[in-house]
């Protein structure tokens, strides 16, 4: 049998739901980050479309993104574009003053070529890196077996190229 709860008990388990809910929000936020489950149910391009929008919602410049021949890759690949797009925007908003970004995905046969374009300001590449968003961003494209080329100069915007093999390999 139940007892009822004594009245002076009530008010904090009131507080204890509250905080419990807004652990529950946090790490639902906090999965959605590490774990995009939109890639899943969306696939890259809508997720991608819709980041973007947000995007060009916080910063004064466009992005154009074309897609060809989109399939569906495995999630690992899709999240790991999806973190790269992300990284490389993000140093387009802080670094790069451009007003126009170009984002292309193109699924070749046994290639996914991704490729970030942005008319801002360029950087010398002779200059040591402080950051961490490049060593990231090859860290994850090398993880699955691709590779990133960064191309930039002083006035000459910036451009990554990223290649990363699609094949559905049985084993190296
Ligand atoms: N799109 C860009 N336009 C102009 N400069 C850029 C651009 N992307 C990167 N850079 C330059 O390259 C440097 C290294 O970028 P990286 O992302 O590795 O580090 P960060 O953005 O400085 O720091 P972090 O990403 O760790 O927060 C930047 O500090 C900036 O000088
Ligand atoms: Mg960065």
């Amino acid at each position: 049998m139940r007892r009822a709860i004594p009245e002076e008990v009530s008010p904090h388990l009131n507080e204890a739901e509250t905080l419990i809910y807004e652990v529950i929000q946090e790490l639902n936020f906090l999965i959605q980050e590490i774990y995009p489950i939109a890639l899943q149910e969306k696939g890259l391009q809508t997720t991608l479309r819709e980041y973007i929008f947000e995007w060009e919602h916080r910063n004064d410049a466009m992005v154009n993104l074309t897609v060809q021949n989109e399939r569906g890759l495995p999630l690992e690949t899709e999240q790991a574009v999806y973190r790269v797009i992300q990284e490389a925007l993000a140093n387009i908003a802080r670094h790069s003053r451009a007003k126009r970004a170009d984002i292309s995905l193109v699924y070749n046969h046994e290639v996914l070529q991704v490729m970030i374009a942005d008319d801002g300001c360029g950087f010398d590449m002779n200059q040591k890196a402080k950051g961490m968003g490049f060593r990231s961003m090859r860290e994850r494209i090398s993880s699955i077996r691709g590779t990133l080329q960064v191309q930039s100069a002083p006035g000459q915007g910036t451009r990554l190229i990223i290649q990363i093999p699609t094949r559905n390999g049985t084993g190296d």
